[in-house]
């Protein structure tokens, strides 16, 4: 099985190379960006895509830009107000996952106190590895409290990819079922393959199966049946942004899931770091939901359009999940449960 390195940096630290997730599972194919707007070209096209994994990039980015920002200025300061300018032009790339701007915010907050341009290339390349290196260790947390609420055997539904390729590591959504492979734990996921970008037919299949994980692809209109047969005992997802009072915005048809979780009686489990909880986002009304292109469901994955050309397609790219719907919120901090007003708010 071939292996894969999900991101690295040029020799010289003034480019980013990702394993580009638009072209998955058919070629394993590598993205390199050195400008800014092939690194924003890179998020809004889903070449790298999942809310950590969003962040780290954009972690890596901004020290990159810092270090092509060098090779013809050495005042600080000006480089400190480039720097600020291409992050907002990194932030607006994608609006929903709050772990894009809470990424560059971190790394700008650390540009912003470096009086030499030497500190501020050695603090940003330290503070990009650190985020990097803390989602890794955020992932096998959350993977060790997902895996604690499932016994041998469950049957587990989950939407979407929050795998290795939208993290570091494990994954949050589906980090529990890479860590019960490894340990040899039976677990049956059922994948739905989430339209239109189909993230759980093209990528969370290809890193379930790699892994070894016993993995079934349903449609996503198939997930009432499944539920109804009792094939499943819970429901495993990631999320792009968690409000104050427990809502969570996760990729389109997420609510669904757990609608029709609640009807079955079946826990939902929503699993992301605290880098996806934004307290100052009162409620789920307040996250900003990107609409994509209505191309994505007439005409991307087909020989020929599957719709007229000229009909209205309306694209959201996530919704979000009522917090009356969720069981627990695992964090690589410990299970939050309800009231998630207050358990959220203890996290930090
Ligand atoms: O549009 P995408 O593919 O970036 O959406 C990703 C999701 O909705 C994931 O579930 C979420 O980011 C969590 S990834 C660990």
């Amino acid at each position: 099985m071939e292996a894969f390195e999900a991101l690295s940096l040029g020799a010289d630290h003034r480019s980013i190379t990702i394993l580009d997730q638009s072209q998955l599972p058919n070629r394993m194919v590598y993205h390199t960006a050195t400008t800014l707007e092939e690194m924003t070209e890179a998020i809004r096209s889903l070449r790298v895509r999942g809310a950590p994994a969003i962040g780290i990039y954009a972690g890596y980015c901004v020290y990159v830009l810092a270090q092509q920002l060098s090779q013809t200025c050495q005042d600080i300061m000006s480089i400190q107000k480039q720097l600020i300018h291409m992050g907002e032009v990194l932030i607006a790339a994608r609006p929903t996952a709050v772990n894009l701007p809470w990424a560059v915010k971190r790394m700008l907050q650390k540009a912003s106190v470096c009086t030499s341009v030497p500190q501020l290339l050695s603090c940003l390349g330290e503070e990009c590895v650190t985020i990097h290196q803390e989602d890794m260790e955020m992932c096998l947390k959350i993977s060790e409290y997902g895996l604690s609420l499932l016994k041998e055997g469950d049957g587990v539904l989950t939407h979407c990819n929050a795998g290795p390729l939208a993290t570091s590591r494990y994954g949050t959504g589906q980090g529990p079922f890479h860590l019960a492979a490894e340990r040899g734990f039976p677990l049956h996921v059922y994948a739905d393959e989430t339209r239109p970008l189909l993230q759980g037919a093209r990528l969370t299949a290809w890193e379930l199966k790699r892994a070894g994980v016993d993995v079934t692809l349903i449609c996503d209109n198939m997930a009432s049946m499944v539920m109804r047969e009792g094939r499943i005992q819970a429901c495993f997802v990631g999320c792009d942004r968690v409000a104050a009072n427990g809502d969570v915005a996760n990729k389109i048809g997420t609510s669904g899931v757990a609608i029709l979780a609640k009807h079955y009686g079946i826990p939902f489990y929503v699993l992301g770091p605290t880098s996806t909880i934004d307290l100052s986002c009162p409620d789920g009304e307040h996250i900003p939901i990107e609409l994509r292109d209505p191309e994505e469901i007439r005409s991307l994955w087909y020989q020929e359009p599957m719709a007229p050309q000229d009909v209205p397609c309306l694209n959201p790219a996530f919704d979000v999940t009522d917090h009356s719907l969720i069981t627990a919120i695992i964090t690589e901090k410990g299970i939050c449960r309800p009231p998630f007003t207050q358990s959220l708010a203890s996290l930090f």
